[in-house]
């Protein structure tokens, strides 16, 4: 920088005091074209010895080989980059520069930037339906450097700084935020710098984004035997995930249970073809599940999707009647004991559903033929205590369970048998016996999955 600083200045200080012999060269007949460059290079203005040196009468030393030899007797070296732009290595500085000048800034070759640019690189990977704003301008100078650079592509800097110093409205890395590790790479893994088919210069469709890297999760959700819908439509995982971050873990766009309300505050086909509003059932409800009440959606819904139906996080039966089992239930038997249905005779607390100390879970549920737990809870929430449910979806009818609590026990007056009581402390003579059989089982009609569901 010194070296050529002193350079330049003995230069300007010569040619200051020396007359300039290069005006004989330029005469009417003689290289007149030079006249008419509206932008000439310094040294040119004052002369042509500086790069023509004359050995005889018109005849002049050859330009160094290569000519850049000759433009660093005066200029700063422009490959000082560790990656050097092979225009510069393979094709010499005149494939961009006029070494006399021009009507072109820069003494460039043409007369924009991304012009000259084109002459080598194919515009048509510069088109495209989204160009970026930049680019469309024709400003590559704002990314790249033409010459050289420490970066890779001849980047003026590293990602996402490159990004960030234009995209400054948006928070891409304060600590306040789940920065998305993908950003630690930049931001070229997901969109193309110059333009793409895609809105937002994307790589590709929105809902393929998130394949490349996280190919696992993908091929969860689409090979589900319970699909969420969201997880496989056109924007999949950007319905619930922010690409870049977000305040809360995992990127969510909103934690559980926003995220769910989001969009589950609309009617959805439910059991029997009856609408469920998951949102109203639980805003309603007096009684609300404790797990459902902290929000704890994700403990019972992968909303990745699964292959238990309902996209559950493990096995919980679609009917009405099950063959009790290890795995019947093993949704609910995350959380609760499985004695609470597998002791006949109650010996300590296992179940307030008894009668003195026969077990009615066991009754109803723990057989080949089980009636499930959907048959007499809504496992979100209810208007009833216990969340023992209102109704049982049969054809066109919904079956009154006629649930009433008291202190130690119940009743229930349900549409399959006459009202039986059970109480804890005194045992009931009305014993609910075997509630199966009745030609009148809500069962009977619901055989198949519970109410024909979707
Ligand atoms: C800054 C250095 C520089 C100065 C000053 C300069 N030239 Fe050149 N000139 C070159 C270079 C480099 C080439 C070789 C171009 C090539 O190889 O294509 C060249 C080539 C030429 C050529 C032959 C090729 C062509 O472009 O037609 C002529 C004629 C020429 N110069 C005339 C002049 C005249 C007249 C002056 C003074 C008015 C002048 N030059 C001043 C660098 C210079
Ligand atoms: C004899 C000294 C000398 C030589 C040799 C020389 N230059 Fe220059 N060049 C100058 C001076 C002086 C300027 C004007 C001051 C500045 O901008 O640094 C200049 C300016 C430039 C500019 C900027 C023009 C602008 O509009 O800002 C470019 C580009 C350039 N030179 C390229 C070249 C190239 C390419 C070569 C080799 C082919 C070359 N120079 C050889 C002295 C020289
Ligand atoms: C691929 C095209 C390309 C090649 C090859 C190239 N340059 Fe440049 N050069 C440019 C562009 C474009 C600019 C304008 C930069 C800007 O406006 O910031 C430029 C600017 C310059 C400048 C002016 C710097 C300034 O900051 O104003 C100099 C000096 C220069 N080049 C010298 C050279 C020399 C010497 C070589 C050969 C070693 C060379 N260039 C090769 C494209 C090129
Ligand atoms: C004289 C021909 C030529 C011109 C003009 C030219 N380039 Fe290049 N450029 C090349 C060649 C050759 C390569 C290496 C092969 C490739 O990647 O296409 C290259 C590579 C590149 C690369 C990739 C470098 C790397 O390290 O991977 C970038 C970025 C680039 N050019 C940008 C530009 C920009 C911006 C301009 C306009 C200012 C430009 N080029 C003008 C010939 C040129
Ligand atoms: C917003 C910044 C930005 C602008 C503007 C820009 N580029 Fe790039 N360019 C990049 C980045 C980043 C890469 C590296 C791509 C990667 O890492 O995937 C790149 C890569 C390249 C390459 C290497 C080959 C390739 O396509 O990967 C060329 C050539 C290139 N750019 C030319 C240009 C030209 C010509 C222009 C102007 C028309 C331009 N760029 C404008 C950011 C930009
Ligand atoms: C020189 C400034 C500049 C730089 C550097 C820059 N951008 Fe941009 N970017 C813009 C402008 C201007 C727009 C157009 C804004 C608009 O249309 O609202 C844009 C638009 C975008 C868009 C589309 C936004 C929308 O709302 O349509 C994306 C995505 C984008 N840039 C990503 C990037 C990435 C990735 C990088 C780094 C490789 C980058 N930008 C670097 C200026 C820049
Ligand atoms: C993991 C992939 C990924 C990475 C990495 C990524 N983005 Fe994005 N970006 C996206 C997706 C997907 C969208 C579209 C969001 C949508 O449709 O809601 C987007 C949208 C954008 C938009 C336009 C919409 C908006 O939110 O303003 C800008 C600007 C943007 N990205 C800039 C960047 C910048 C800058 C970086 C690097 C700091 C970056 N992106 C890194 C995937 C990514
Ligand atoms: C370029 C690779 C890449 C792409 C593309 C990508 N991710 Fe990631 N993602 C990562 C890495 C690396 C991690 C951190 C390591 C891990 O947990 O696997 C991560 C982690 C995550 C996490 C866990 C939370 C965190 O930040 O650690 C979520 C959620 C996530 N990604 C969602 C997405 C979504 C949604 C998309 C598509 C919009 C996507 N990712 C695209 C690389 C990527
Ligand atoms: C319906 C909302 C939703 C959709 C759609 C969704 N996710 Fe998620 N994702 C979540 C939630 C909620 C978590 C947090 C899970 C937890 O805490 O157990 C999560 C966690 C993750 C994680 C981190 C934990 C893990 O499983 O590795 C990754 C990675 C991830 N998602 C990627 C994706 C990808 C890729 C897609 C698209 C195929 C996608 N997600 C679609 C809601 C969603
Ligand atoms: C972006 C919207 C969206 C978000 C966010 C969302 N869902 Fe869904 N979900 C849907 C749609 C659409 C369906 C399918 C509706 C239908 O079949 O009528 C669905 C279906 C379901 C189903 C039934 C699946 C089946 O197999 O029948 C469950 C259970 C479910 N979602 C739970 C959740 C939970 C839990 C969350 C929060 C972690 C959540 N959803 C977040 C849109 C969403
Ligand atoms: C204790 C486990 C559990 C929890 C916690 C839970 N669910 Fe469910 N959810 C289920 C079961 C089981 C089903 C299957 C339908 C049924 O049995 O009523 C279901 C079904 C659904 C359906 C589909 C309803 C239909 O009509 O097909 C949606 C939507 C849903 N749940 C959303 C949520 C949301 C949102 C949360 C969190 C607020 C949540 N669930 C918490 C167990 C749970
Ligand atoms: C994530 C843990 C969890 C899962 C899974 C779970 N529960 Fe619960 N459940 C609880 C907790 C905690 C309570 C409150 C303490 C208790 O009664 O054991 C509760 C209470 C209940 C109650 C009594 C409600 C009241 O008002 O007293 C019923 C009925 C119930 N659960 C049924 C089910 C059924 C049916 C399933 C399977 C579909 C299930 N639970 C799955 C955690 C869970
Ligand atoms: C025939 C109806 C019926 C069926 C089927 C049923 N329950 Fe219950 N359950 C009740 C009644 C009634 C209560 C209220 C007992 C009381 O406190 O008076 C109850 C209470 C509960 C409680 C609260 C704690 C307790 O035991 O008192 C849990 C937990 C529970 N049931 C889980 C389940 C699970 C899990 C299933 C399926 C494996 C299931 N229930 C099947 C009627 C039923």
């Amino acid at each position: 920088m010194v070296r050529n600083g002193i350079i330049l200045g003995i230069y300007f200080i010569a040619v200051a005091f020396i007359p300039a012999f290069g005006q004989d060269c330029i005469t009417s007949k003689c290289h007149a074209d030079f006249k008419k460059l509206p932008i000439l290079h310094s040294p040119v203005e004052d002369g042509c010895d500086s790069c023509h040196e004359e050995m005889g009468e018109h005849k002049f030393s050859p330009i160094p080989d290569p000519i850049r030899n000759l433009c660093y007797q005066c200029h700063d070296s422009v490959e000082e980059g560790k990656h050097i732009h092979p225009a510069i290595t393979d094709d010499g500085c005149l494939s961009c520069h006029n070494p006399h000048g021009g009507s072109n800034k820069k003494l460039l070759t043409e007369e924009t930037v991304a012009a000259l640019c084109f002459t080598c690189h194919d515009q048509d990977n510069f088109n495209g339906k989204h160009i970026h704003g930049p680019v469309e301008a024709g400003e590559c100078l704002d990314c790249h450097n033409p010459h050289s650079s420490d970066h890779p592509s001849l980047l003026k800097k590293v990602q996402p700084a490159l990004c960030t110093d234009c995209h400054s409205d948006k928070d891409f890395s304060d600590g306040k935020r789940h920065m998305h590790s993908a950003l630690e790479d930049g931001c070229t893994d997901c969109h193309n710098p110059h333009t793409s088919a895609f809105q937002y210069q994307l790589k590709s469709k929105p809902g393929k984004i998130c394949t490349a890297c996280h190919e696992d999760v993908v091929k969860h959700t689409n090979n589900a035997k319970s699909k969420h819908t969201p997880a496989v439509d056109e924007r999949a995982c950007l319905n619930c995930h922010n690409p870049h971050g977000a305040k809360n873990d995992n990127n969510l766009n909103q934690d559980a249970p926003k995220l769910c309300f989001g969009c589950h505050d609309k009617p959805m086909t439910g059991w029997g073809g009856r609408p469920y509003n998951v949102f109203q059932v639980i805003k309603n409800g007096t009684t609300i599940h404790p797990p459902v009440e902290d929000g704890e959606c994700l403990s019972c819904h992968n909303p990745h999707g699964s292959d238990v139906n309902d996209i559950l996080t493990a096995k919980y039966p679609t009917h009405f009647y099950a063959p009790f089992g290890d795995e019947t239930y093993e949704l609910c038997f995350q959380c609760h004991d499985e004695s609470l249905v597998t002791v006949e005779k109650a010996k300590n607390d296992e179940t307030g559903f008894r009668n003195g100390t026969r077990n009615l879970h066991f009754l109803h549920v723990d057989r080949k033929k089980g009636r499930t737990c959907r048959a007499c809870h809504e496992v979100h929430a209810s208007t009833n205590p216990k969340i023992i449910r209102n109704t049982i979806p049969f054809g066109k009818w919904d079956i009154p369970i006629g649930f009433k609590k008291t202190e130690t026990g119940g009743s229930c007056s349900p549409g399959c048998h006459k009202t039986k009581r059970y109480d804890r402390v005194t045992q009931t003579i009305n014993d609910p016996g075997q509630p199966a059989g009745s030609a009148h089982s809500p069962a009977s009609a619901n055989s198949g999955k519970a109410g024909g569901k979707k």
